[in-house]
């Protein structure tokens, strides 16, 4: 390796003098042209970086060149679609994308449902649906790419979760199947749902279902006391077909109702028959929970989802409360004057059926029963003999003789018993009627553990 070689080898030629005056005019500034003309052409240095510095150009012209024709060719050719977390059909999305086959994801979230059923045993169900990141699927043939972003920045401050959005993209000429692709999911969620009561709690300012849909409770399976279920049916079923009477004289189309009575009759249990007889669904809205506020509770019976029964469990938590600060020093807890204020507001053009349930009447105030807010007050008690007799013919059927036997020993007791107990004794002797005799002391206790 000889650097000095290797230099002077590469080493500029010099100046040829002669040809500078050949090639110039002979005056001073002839000649500096001319030697510019040496330097630039005759030197390699110069010949190497000029044609480094067109080949760095057009490489810089062709990048922005094809940024600026891929931007035209993406809007000319591709659209998108996005459908932000707040949207209805956004959880229908997912839902149908953890379901559609012909997807490649490396992205998963898992979507835990869990459900607490009545008699106390759990089930939970995971789905997969697609995580946060880019996602292929090909549907009707047509390539969709599929991005599921979060915003890291902005947060729900009310349901604590991030703000997300799902950005569709797919070729112009298939922007249709969007349409499609939407009414789909759609289509399965309602499908999911078909014959079933989707039960929403309130999940931050918005109404979300809580697991997946239930089978309808039936109206036979609730037995309260002679006359009392016909009697709110036919109240309801009349108040749905007369919406055109209230809107012509100016009335708000909703209806109040109040079940009292103590615990374990039926209240709760009723009420969601009642929503598989009109093919409603829930809001359940539990007043004593603990971060629930006025303004909330104002904002979510606003914004109930549509064919939904509102249902207000233990309105009389509200009534001990005057103030709304928390132990804490933050605001908890819905007051008196918020729930009537709350009550009053709902306007909406469709139906508003609102359930309310307490078992303390006694701490209501009188405000609350003013007409507009509850319309209709019915009393569910501990079971009647009549009520001991066709739950004992629920669980037992055809078993009239020893029906007659257990309601006699069963009055005969004098204790208040509730249907609640009645369920627990019957459940424990499954197909033992006898068995069911038996025990019936059991009833005097109601936490009484089989
Ligand atoms: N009248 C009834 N007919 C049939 N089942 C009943 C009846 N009453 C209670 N049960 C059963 O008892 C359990 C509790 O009933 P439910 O939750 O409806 O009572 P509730 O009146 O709402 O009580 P609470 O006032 O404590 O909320 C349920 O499993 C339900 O099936
Ligand atoms: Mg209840």
């Amino acid at each position: 390796m000889d650097g000095s070689n290797g230099a002077s080898g590469n080493s500029p030629p010099p100046f040829d003098l002669e040809k500078l005056r050949k090639d110039s005019d002979g005056s001073m500034s002839g000649m500096a042209t001319s030697l510019l003309h040496q330097v630039v052409q005759g030197n390699p240095y110069f010949a190497a970086g000029g044609g480094l510095m067109i080949l760095g150009s057009g490489l810089a012209l062709a990048r922005s060149g094809i940024i600026r024709i891929s931007g035209l060719l993406y809007r000319q050719l591709l659209v998108d679609m996005e459908i932000p977390s707040k949207d209805k059909s956004y959880l229908w999305f997912l839902e149908w994308m953890a379901k559609h086959p012909h997807r490649s994801s490396r992205h998963l979230s898992v979507e835990t449902n869990f459900i607490q059923h009545d008699n106390g045993s759990v089930s939970t169900k995971f789905s997969l649906v697609p995580g946060p990141g880019n996602h292929l699927i090909r549907y009707k043939g047509a390539f969709m790419l599929i991005k599921r972003e979060r915003s890291g920045k902005m947060l729900d401050m009310t349901s604590g979760t991030p703000f997300e959005t799902v950005t569709l993209t797919t070729l112009y000429r298939d922007r249709m199947l969007f349409r499609d692709l939407l009414s789909d999911a759609k289509n399965l969620a309602v499908k999911a749902k078909d014959g079933k009561t989707v039960v929403f709690t309130s999940w931050g300012p918005e109404w979300r279902p809580f697991g997946q849909p239930k089978a309808k409770r039936l109206l036979p399976s609730v037995i309260l006391d002679k006359g009392i279920k016909d009697s709110i049916l036919h109240d309801v079923k009349e108040f749905l077909q007369n919406g055109r009477w209230y809107l012509e004289r100016g009335i708000p189309y909703r209806r109040g109702y109040l079940l009292y009575g103590p615990p374990g009759s039926g209240k709760t249990s009723f009420i969601q028959a009642l929503a598989g007889e009109l093919d409603y669904n829930i809001c359940i809205m539990n007043l004593s929970e603990a971060n629930l506020t006025d303004d909330r509770l104002n904002h979510l019976m606003n914004n109930i989802p549509e064919r939904s029964i509102l249902l207000l469990e233990d309105i009389d938590a509200a009534f001990n409360k005057r103030t709304q600060t928390g132990e804490k020093g933050f605001q908890s807890g819905v007051t008196f004057s918020g729930l009537l204020n709350a009550l009053d507001g709902v306007a909406s053009s469709e139906e508003t059926i609102t359930f309310m349930t307490t078992n303390h009447p006694e701490l209501l105030d009188p405000a609350i029963m003013r007409p507009g807010r509850i319309d209709y007050k019915v009393f569910v008690g501990n079971a009647t003999p009549y009520q001991v007799g066709q739950m004992f013919m629920k669980f037992y059927p055809g078993e009239e003789k020893y029906c007659k036997e257990f309601v006699k020993k069963a009055s005969a007791l004098n204790a208040s018993i509730s249907t609640a107990q009645l369920q627990g004794l019957f459940v424990f002797n499954k197909d033992n009627p006898e068995s069911a005799i038996r025990m019936v002391e059991t009833l005097k206790f109601p936490n009484h553990v089989f």
